[in-house]
């Protein structure tokens, strides 16, 4: 069980990636955080680096593309937190697929990436906003993308599904202003995670090139105006700074962290 006095903040995508990074560095700001992702041993890892920073983690394995495994995670949580529900970051996500045009893939990946990126966030959101409106207090961070911002060609479901997560979060923002409570949305352009850095390192092994020259050509194809990807430390502190006293009264906003793309 979580420590009475220590904030709580719930994180999916915990096991990998930004989602870890965040919860490693809620953690390091005195959070105690629920950890949820699908794989066990992964989630344990991160517990126990937050058992490092002196705070508690509760491990959720929960699918979130199952309703009915969303809504037992989540009283576990509330279980866990006596009640208490002071930041939610949705990070967990699919890019689903990633080049065919409309046409080319089924609905049951459409359906895949819609049920993870958005329609998980809308349940989570569903018990834990009454939660954090009930205590007059709260932020909750969605993680979007800056495909989110505009379209892109072979990225359909992916686009679609956080241009969805936009209108979830700014609805949310406005119906939960009054108690309280912020709903912020954070569109990362290319974020090096592990997942990343494994397909550029892979395309360079294909094309006899090195994974930092095919980074180099994919900052070029999306058109980066900084000239770099992000590193997940980019989002965290964003994460951080939304959640400390500078998110006071930031509300509804998209804040676009992609070293200028959507400029
Ligand atoms: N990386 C990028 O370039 C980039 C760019 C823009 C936006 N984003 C967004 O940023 C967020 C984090 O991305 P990332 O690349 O850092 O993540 P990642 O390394 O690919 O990890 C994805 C995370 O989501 C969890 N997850 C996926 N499907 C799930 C499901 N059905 N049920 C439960 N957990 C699930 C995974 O947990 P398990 O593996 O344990 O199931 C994992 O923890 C995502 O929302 C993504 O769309 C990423």
């Amino acid at each position: 069980m979580a420590e009475g006095a220590a904030p709580v903040a719930f994180v999916t995508g915990a096991s990998a990636g930004t989602g870890r990074e965040i919860a490693l560095a809620l953690a390091g700001a005195g959070y105690d955080v629920a950890l949820v992702g699908r794989r066990t041993e992964a989630l344990e890892a991160v517990a126990t680096a937050i058992g490092e920073h002196g705070r508690d983690a509760l491990v959720l394995p929960i699918e979130l593309r199952d309703a009915a495994a969303v809504e037992t995670g989540i009283d576990a949580f509330l279980a866990w937190s006596g009640g208490r529900c002071d930041v939610v970051v949705n990070a967990a996500g699919i890019p689903g697929p990633l080049s065919p045009d409309i046409g080319g893939f089924g609905v049951a990946e459409f359906d895949a990436v819609i049920a993870t990126n958005l329609r998980a966030p809308f349940l989570i959101l569903s018990r834990l906003l009454p939660v954090m409106r009930a205590r007059k207090s709260g932020r909750i961070i969605n993680i979007g993308g800056n495909h989110g911002m505009r379209g892109r060609a072979g990225r359909s479901s992916y686009s679609s599904s956080k241009w969805g997560l936009r209108g979830l979060s700014r609805s949310a923002a406005l119906e939960a202003g009054k108690d309280n409570v912020t709903v912020n949305y954070i569109a990362p352009g290319p974020i090096a995670v592990q997942r990343m850095k494994d397909g550029w390192a892979a395309r360079g092994e294909a094309e006899g090139a090195s994974e930092d020259a095919v980074r180099k050509d994919y900052v070029a194809a999306m058109g980066i105006a900084l000239g770099r990807t992000n590193e997940p430390a980019d989002i965290v502190a964003t994460v951080l700074f939304l959640v400390g006293p500078g998110g006071r009264n930031i509300t509804g906003q998209e804040i676009v962290i992609d070293g200028g793309v959507i400029v």
